[in-house]
């Protein structure tokens, strides 16, 4: 198989296996740099098929040959996408043993965190051993706080087969699971070797799980990119058909994004990360009230969004026309944008949520906030009663 690459004017590195294969076939690798634990992010239909060459490309020349791999897999992605990725690795030589998580929030627990350490332990694993997750951001949170913490870290590679875990959870290293009083409280930064996402997994997943996935998408375009936003304005058709060449910019560019602001902010120091936040100070809120699975994290964030552009508007830091833009393509979408009327009648729960929310400070209500379609700031000191008027 021969390897071609080049570098667009965009700095975009594109990669086909002949030159004269078709657009469709084509390879996006959006690199993560973050010094020595730089790695790419490749974006192709079918490439789980190759994952196991892939990963030999990845692997120093001799931790190559009898690779040992823990595969982690959903159940409800094992036997479509999580057993051809066996295959492949098994193909390239691997030893492989695969371990079937439940789907779910769920399974983000410490009693799957142990059953996994036991069949790392059965498989007498050792620095070598790599960990391969198969699945939503469930799985690759899960499998990912496993291979941080064992042996003092075990090397890790992300399949991620929901849009969500691909154009989110599998860039930027957080890793982790939930304690019982509260969601992610337990984990660790680990960065994979590297992100398989191939496009055809998208197939199988449900309108819902996929449209949740797209509110992210649309996040990017306002927080950092007023260009990718009306591309994806533009392209409501292909986003609703699933076209492989428009989720193949979208996830890309969406990467690409979000691998920019963790290489200036790996470790959530400088606050830059936070803008990664937009719409979900109140999309927070909305999710925790609506009750389990009323509200998808996405459909959530795509409510809260309209919110903290309304509270925009509101502080004099908007113009309404770039709300009505967020309003007019989130529902385009088929995301909801009005705060469902049972919650609309708890401000006082909503309050009390967002003032628990990870990006309040001394019971100081802060918003990322948009002053344009591609730019946020943090707003810091928000009155209760101005903030509650967006509702
Ligand atoms: N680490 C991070 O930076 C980060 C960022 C955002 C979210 N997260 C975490 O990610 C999780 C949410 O991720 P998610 O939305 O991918 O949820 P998920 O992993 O629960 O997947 C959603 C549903 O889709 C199913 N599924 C997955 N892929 C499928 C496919 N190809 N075909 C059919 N069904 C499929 C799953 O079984 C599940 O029922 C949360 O736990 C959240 O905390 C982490
Ligand atoms: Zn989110």
């Amino acid at each position: 198989m021969q390897l071609v690459r080049r570098i667009s004017s965009n700095g975009i590195h594109y990669q086909s296996t002949s030159m004269t294969a078709p657009i469709s076939a084509w390879e996006r690798i959006v690199p993560v740099n973050l010094g020595s634990r730089s790695y790419d992010i490749v974006i192709k239909e079918g490439i789980i098929s190759q994952a196991g060459s892939l990963l030999t490309s990845w692997l120093k020349p001799d931790t190559a040959k009898s690779q040992r791999v823990l595969l982690i897999a959903d159940v409800a992605v094992f036997d479509v996408h999580g057993a051809a990725v066996q295959r492949s690795l098994e193909l390239a030589g691997a030893e492989v043993r695969s371990a079937i998580v439940p789907s779910g929030e769920q399974t983000k627990s410490w009693a799957q965190t142990q059953t996994l350490y036991d069949h790392l332990v059965d498989m007498t694993a050792d620095r070598k051993t790599l960990v391969v997750a198969v699945g939503g951001g469930v799985t690759g949170d899960l499998a990912g706080f496993v291979a941080a913490t064992y042996a003092r870290g075990l090397r890790f590679v992300q399949v991620p087969t929901t849009l969500l875990s691909m154009v989110d959870s599998s860039v930027g290293g957080k890793t982790g699971i939930n304690h019982p009083r509260g969601k992610n409280l337990i984990g660790a930064f680990h960065q994979p070797l590297g992100v398989i996402i191939d496009l055809a997994t998208l197939k199988t997943l449900p309108d819902r799980e996929y449209r949740s996935g797209l509110a992210e998408v649309v996040k990017y375009g306002v927080i950092l990119d007023e260009v990718f936003f009306s591309f994806l304005e533009q392209n409501i058709a292909g986003l609703d058909s699933r076209d492989p060449d428009v989720l193949r910019h979208v996830i890309a560019r969406s990467c690409e994004l979000k691998a920019d602001v963790v290489r200036q902010d790996e470790y959530e120091t400088t606050g830059l990360r936070a803008v990664l936040n937009y719409g979900h100070t109140f999309g927070h809120a909305f999710e925790a009230l609506a009750g389990y699975g009323a509200l998808l994290h996405g459909e959530a964030v795509s409510i809260g969004m309209i919110c903290a552009s309304r509270l925009a508007e509101l502080l004099g830091r908007i113009t309404p026309d770039d709300t009505r833009r967020q309003s007019d393509l989130l529902s385009a979408l088929n995301l909801p944008i009005e705060v469902p009327s049972d919650l609309r009648n708890r401000p006082e729960d909503i309050l009390r949520c967002m003032m628990l929310d990870k990006k309040t400070e001394r019971g100081e209500l802060r918003f990322v906030l948009p002053s344009r379609i591609g730019h946020v700031e943090t707003v810091r000191g928000i009155l209760p009663d101005i903030a509650l008027r967006c509702l």
